[in-house]
């Protein structure tokens, strides 16, 4: 069954896989592959690279970003050895005619499947679950009706470490290549750390890369110039035109990785090759090892099936089953993986190279994990939480090798983990967190309890005359930069937000008997709401901030930026305000900033740089935060309609993102159908709805978040489930299967009188109640829901 089809391609196996069949997609459509430690991008080109722990700390293969061209990649060439005609595995790099081309994008693999010269091959990208290993795993099938004599010949180029592309002819200096048994071992004598007296430029990369092939080799060659030549380039390289690979493999050159097997072929006849590329850890893993135990069919096979059985077996512990195919493809599938896959283990996408974590950010994303592994996202909280000072403020972003990292003025980074921290306690009821002892960054440690009191604690030191927080450096929105730099302009989306914090984490603070503390709380909450009340409110909606000058920023005053999304959605979200301006700033929200393609972060796009508010103001108008539709933010719209029952408008600002539905007007999206995108263009731009810098963005995670639970209601709520759909009134209902731990829910909700929300009636186990208890006896229990 094909699903969103378009010119380029479709979903099908139930939106777990998509289907390109059209090389020439707007933009590279890519798959991000981690195992949590080795990743690749694969493009549906055949271009990508890889890299072990950090794309940009510890990269292995080479990638020059180049936006149009997509031609770095890891690439196999086919050669016809009685005609020499040769093409590629993937399209690129030959792009030769073809007779059949398609590429399976799944969760934790890429499929390329080419025919040319009546040689069908099929090539399966993938990477261990559990090594630092990925698989080119190859099959070939004469489709023609004689023997055929092909040869098979890989290549690709070595980064091996922290290495600028502008220094390669330095880098290249220190490079070793070696060969042994179908094997090129490569080493580098110059690591990007220092060694433990602290001197530079003198320790070694500190893995072995590999690159091994199953089947004895006819020929390799560790040198780019043997393979390329000095005047060609990837398309029509030297070493297609010669008999077979020179065999050169020294220090003298600039290292590239090429072997070459020959395979022959009866009609009908298929035969299989498997390429391996990997990384060894030195001192704790042996590159040899590796190459020798991975690289085989058999293992290449086992290695696939277990990637394909974790991520069913992790993901499919929560799945919905709606009348809207693109809420299901990404809720059950592909929203997760891309959190998980792309923004917690790779750390990276096409767009966005990301060499650490960002403080806000992966805890944001951690919340994935909640329905499907708690575990892991209590990890990632207590990761977070060691990356705070004493003082209770937190380094923006950290490098996740060897750690390191700004420490700013941002405002809100740091009260982003006691409010993550809490909606995991809300979610798993398990309090013992907050016992859990966390090293400071700066020495010491304390409670995750104390951690999360030392930032509240910090931002109430941050606060104006008028009762509300200052937005210092910047809030959540890092490009307004130049707002409150000098400590005294305000932050009104901070307010809200932290009105939020206070009221939901004040549960632990009373459970903790922190008695002062909770006053302090309480009196804060106080002061919040009626200071944003009082002064923030502009007569329809809420103004985003004031600079440090006190002028409002996202005031009917200004001409452009008059209007903030956050400012809105957060006051209705947190719950500062009365119903009726609730209503009027969601109402403002639709006239000028929700869209056909979600809502806008702000309206107008600022088209002057603005040096009193900060680089959103630089970018082009109508792209990311100057104006365009910023995903991330987006999603919060979903939530603050859902909570004032305008499901009309839930379900617009949903779908308007929901990347499946773009398929519709693909060549104006341009991106992924299947991944959330950063941003879209907003509507002063020409390309408005154009998407862009997908994968590597916070938006999946909410994607997710706000489908389960603001759009179909189904909220874990200490102990309880909570089941509050707002949906549209034409679906007939939907059910909802979820495990916690080993005890499986499923619920099934009826919509009988075909309305939007309100529940009429809870069948629990065949009783009726008022709320269903989670229990975690590991059986099985129903829950009816009628709407009405
Ligand atoms: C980037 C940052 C994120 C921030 C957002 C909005 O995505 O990584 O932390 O909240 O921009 O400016």
């Amino acid at each position: 069954m094909k699903y969103f089809e378009s010119k380029y391609g479709y979903f099908t196996d139930g939106g777990k896989e998509y289907v390109i069949t059209n090389p020439k997609t707007p933009r590279p459509w890519v798959n991000v592959i981690s195992n949590g430690d080795y990743s690749i991008i694969a493009s549906h080109t055949g271009s990508g690279y890889s890299w072990r722990g950090n794309a940009g700390q510890n990269r292995i293969t080479r990638l020059y970003q180049d936006l149009i061209k997509d031609n770095w990649g890891k690439y196999i060439y086919i050669r016809d050895v009685e005609s020499g005609e040769y093409w590629s595995a993937a399209w690129k790099p030959v792009m030769s005619n073809y007779q059949h081309y398609e590429v399976v994008h799944g969760i934790g693999y890429t499929i390329y499947k080419h025919k040319v010269n009546d040689i069908y091959s099929e090539m399966k990208v993938y990477v261990s679950v559990d090594a630092p290993v990925e698989f080119m795993h190859l099959t070939f099938r004469n489709d023609g009706d004689r023997v055929r004599k092909i040869d098979v010949t890989s290549f690709f180029e070595w980064v091996l470490g922290n290495f600028p592309d502008e220094h390669r002819e330095f880098h290249k200096l220190f490079i070793d290549p070696s060969f042994k048994s179908n094997t090129i071992f490569v080493r580098k004598y110059l690591g990007q750390f220092p060694d433990e007296k602290g001197r530079w430029n003198n320790t070694d990369w500190d893995h072995v890369a590999f690159h091994s092939v199953n089947i004895p080799v006819k020929s390799f060659t560790c040198d780019k110039e043997s393979f390329i030549g000095m005047y060609a380039d990837e398309r029509n390289p030297i070493a297609m035109t010669l008999p077979k690979l020179d065999s050169k493999c020294d220090r003298f050159g600039d290292a590239s990785a090429s072997l070459q097997v020959e395979l022959t072929l009866e009609p009908g006849e298929e035969k299989e090759v498997v390429f391996t590329i990997g990384a060894a850890k030195i001192g704790e893993e042996d590159a040899e090892q590796l190459a020798s135990e991975y690289t085989n069919i058999q293992r290449a096979k086992e290695e696939f099936s277990k990637v394909k059985d974790f991520w069913t077996e992790l993901l499919e512990k929560e799945l919905v089953e709606t009348p809207d195919i693109g809420l299901n493809i990404m809720t059950n599938y592909w929203a997760r993986y891309q959190a998980i896959s792309g923004r917690i283990w790779a750390k990276s996408g096409y767009y966005q190279v990301s060499a650490g974590y960002g403080f806000r950010d992966q805890l944001q994303d951690s919340q994935i994990f909640l329905s499907l592994n708690p575990e892991l996202a209590k990890k990632q909280i207590l990761l977070h939480a060691a990356h705070q000072f004493q003082e209770g403020d937190v380094l923006h972003w950290w490098f996740t090798i060897r750690g390191g990292g700004p420490r700013t003025h941002c405002s809100d980074d740091l009260l982003w983990l006691p409010f993550i921290t809490q909606e995991y306690i809300k979610e798993t009821l398990d309090y013992s967190i907050l016992d859990e002892i966390v090293p400071f960054v700066d020495g010491g440690n304390a409670t995750l309890y104390e951690h999360c009191k030392r930032a509240i604690e910090k931002a109430f030191k941050r606060f104006s005359p008028r009762g509300l927080p200052l937005i210092g450096e910047n809030d959540w929105n890092d490009g307004m930069n130049a707002v409150g730099t000098e400590w005294k302009g305000e932050s009104i989306w901070l307010a809200h937000f932290m009105y939020l914090l206070l009221k939901e984490f004040i549960t632990t603070i009373e459970m903790k008997n922190d008695v002062t503390f909770a006053k302090k709380c309480k009196d804060t909450m106080e002061t919040l709401r009626d200071s944003v009340n009082k002064f923030a409110w502009d007569g329809e909606w809420f103004i985003r901030a004031t600079k440090d000058n006190g002028e409002k920023v996202g005031s009917k005053e200004n001409d452009e930026g008059f209007i903030f999304l956050n400012a809105q959605t957060w006051a209705v979200i947190s719950d500062i305000t009365d119903e009726e301006r609730k209503k009027m700033a969601m109402e403002s929200v639709k006239k000028y900033l929700l869209r056909d393609y979600g809502a806008l972060l702000l309206y107008p796009a600022y088209t002057k740089p603005r040096s009193d508010i900060g680089y959103i103001t630089r970018y082009a108008p109508g792209l990311r935060e100057n104006g365009g539709v910023y995903t991330h933010a987006a999603t919060w719209a979903v939530w603050a309609y859902a909570l004032i029952r305008d499901a009309e408008a839930v379900y617009k600002s949903y779908k308007g993102i929901c990347p499946p539905y773009r398929s519709y007007d693909i060549d104006n999206y341009w991106a992924e159908p299947y991944v959330t995108c950063g941003n879209s263009d907003g509507p002063i731009s020409p390309y408005y709805g154009r998407g862009g810098w997908t994968w590597y963005t916070g938006s999946a995670q909410w994607l997710h978040r706000v489908a389960t639970h603001w759009i179909l209601g189904i909220r874990p709520n200490y102990g309880y489930l909570d089941i509050d759909p707002v949906i549209p009134s034409d679906w007939e209902g939907f059910t909802y299967k979820r495990f916690f731990g080993d005890t499986l829910y499923v619920i099934t909700v009826k919509n009988p009188n075909k309305v939007s929300h309100g529940v009429k009636e809870i069948i629990f186990d065949g009783q009726k109640v008022q709320r269903v208890p989670i229990l975690t006896d590991g059986k099985s229990h129903t829950v009816e829901v009628t709407l009405g």
